[in-house]
């Protein structure tokens, strides 16, 4: 069974090789069925691995230490894209001498959103260069017609071989770059094949020393690949100045392109679009998009306030809990943790009554967004209850707060931020981890409408439950 998975990549006489993980780019001398460093399993494959004596030289600046003082460094220069939602996640705009990763799952809107962001740096005037190892130039060119990108300083480069990508781009001197996709560029000194992790590795390496040299920002376009014949973008994580990935699946119209690493700006921000026929268009008001479809007075269903990156975001938890009809009761998280589901659920049932321990339990944050932080922790014990009782929470109401293991509520950060983004959204009621001694109301202004908001702090589950009806 395991020789099955032990692809050899690689022609030419038999050298030294290693196995690797394709996807974390972990080294490993023999092959292994799960990957220590990423848990993935079946990732190892054999590469051989070419020691060139002159390899270690390319990859050389050849510079002289300098003293701290002597080095001269402005504030990073930065185009912006003219796409809002894109700069905000790239902390500013595109800096120069920087490289991007994008990654994301085939066919989410990678290139769609370059070759827009291309359209309009274009439009002022940039010369960019759009290198594409994956559609020929008519596929682009047709693309490019339906997005209205179609400006003559865009400039289109149908090559895999990353020697003559380098070359063109010292000939070109192009003001952004972007290579489409990383997985289908190789180098010539190495035998493996395009997409192997030594490819992918090299070619990133040239890349973003080429943008460090000479100033040019390159964007690098990295499939998320579920099998492992071809490296993911996640061995380039740490090679790269900004990392983005597309969230979202092609059932929705939404796409996230959230930032995980970024030395330049903020991390954690996301960028929220939605996939129409004329491409990405921006989404500037997410929380009206995320409840857009949200049911009234159904049980099962609550708005919390969740912040992401720097912004907030009201989402809506929702929440089914049947009897079970197996001796095991489910758990199904989709958006949110499941272990944290659990954990809630038996706190739920030995602090306030809810015994749900019987119970199949099913939640879901709607418009398939992922959460992560803490806050969603009443929001979850609200749908729960909710379900469970068969009562709708109060109209006009959004709760966020942590729950701790003996039942109390814990503060969470950036209260003022979330309050403000259900009150401009039109919420009437605020039920959150406050001090009580606090004010009681609070009004928000956004344009014209003033909005009041009634706050009702609140310290523990019983507190909750006795609130939100
Ligand atoms: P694409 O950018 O080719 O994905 P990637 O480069 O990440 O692999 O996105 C292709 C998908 O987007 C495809 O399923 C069709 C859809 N799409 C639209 O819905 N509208 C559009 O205007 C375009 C260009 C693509
Ligand atoms: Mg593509």
């Amino acid at each position: 069974m395991k020789t099955e998975v032990i692809r050899k990549s690689g022609t030419g006489k038999k050298g030294k090789t290693l196995f690797f993980c394709s996807n974390c780019g972990q080294q490993a001398s023999k092959w292994l069925g799960r990957c220590p460093s990423c848990g993935e399993w079946n990732t190892f494959v054999e590469e051989e691995i070419e020691e060139l004596p002159n390899n270690a030289s390319t990859f050389r600046y050849g510079g002289a230490p300098q003293s701290m003082a002597a080095i001269e460094a402005t504030e990073e220069d930065r185009v912006l894209t003219g796409i809002a939602e894109l700069d905000r996640v790239l902390g500013g705009g595109i800096v120069s001498g920087s490289a991007v990763l994008i990654g994301g799952d085939p066919g989410i809107g990678k290139s769609t959103l370059l070759l827009q962001v291309f359209e309009k740096l274009a439009a002022k005037g940039l010369k960019v260069l759009y290198v594409s190892g994956e559609e020929s130039a008519r596929q682009i060119k047709l693309r490019g017609k339906r997005l209205g990108a179609t400006a003559s300083e865009m400039l289109v480069l149908i090559e895999v071989e990353l020697e003559s990508i380098l070359a063109r781009l010292d000939e070109l001197k192009p003001a952004v770059v972007v290579i489409d996709s990383i997985q289908t560029i190789y180098s010539t000194a190495f035998s493996s094949t395009p997409g192997s992790v030594g490819q992918v590795r090299e070619a990133a390496g040239k890349l973003i020393l080429f943008a460090k040299k000479t100033g040019i920002p390159v964007f690098l376009v990295g499939h998320v690949t579920k099998d492992g014949s071809i490296a993911g973008p996640k061995i380039l994580e740490h090679m790269v100045d900004t990392v983005l990935y597309f969230e979202g699946d092609s059932g929705h119209a939404y796409r996230i392109v959230r930032c995980i690493k970024n030395r330049f700006g903020p991390t954690h921000e996301i960028g929220v679009f939605e996939m129409r026929d004329n491409g990405l268009a921006e989404v500037a008001n997410p929380s009206a998009f995320f409840l857009a479809e949200r049911p009234e007075g159904a049980a099962g269903s609550v708005v919390a306030p969740s912040i992401e990156g720097t912004r907030p975001i009201l989402i809506e938890v929702q929440s089914l809990v049947s009897a079970t009809s197996f001796g095991m009761p489910r758990r199904t998280a989709i958006g949110v943790d499941h272990n944290r589901v659990s954990l809630l659920c038996a706190v739920m049932d030995k602090v306030c009554g809810i015994h749900v321990g019987n119970s199949d339990i099913f939640i879901n944050v709607a418009g398939g967004v992922k959460i992560e932080e803490t806050a969603t922790d009443l929001g979850i014990v609200a749908a729960v209850s909710s379900s469970f009782l068969n009562r709708p929470i109060a109209a006009g109401t959004v709760v966020f707060g942590e729950v701790g293991l003996t039942g109390e509520i814990r503060a969470v950060s950036q209260s003022e931020v979330r309050i403000k983004e259900a009150a401009r959204m039109g919420f009437k009621r605020c039920i959150f981890p406050g001090k009580v001694s606090g004010e009681k109301n609070k009004t928000v202004k956004s344009g014209a409408i003033e909005n009041k908001i009634e706050l009702i702090p609140i310290r523990s589950l019983g507190e909750l439950l006795e609130n939100i009806f």
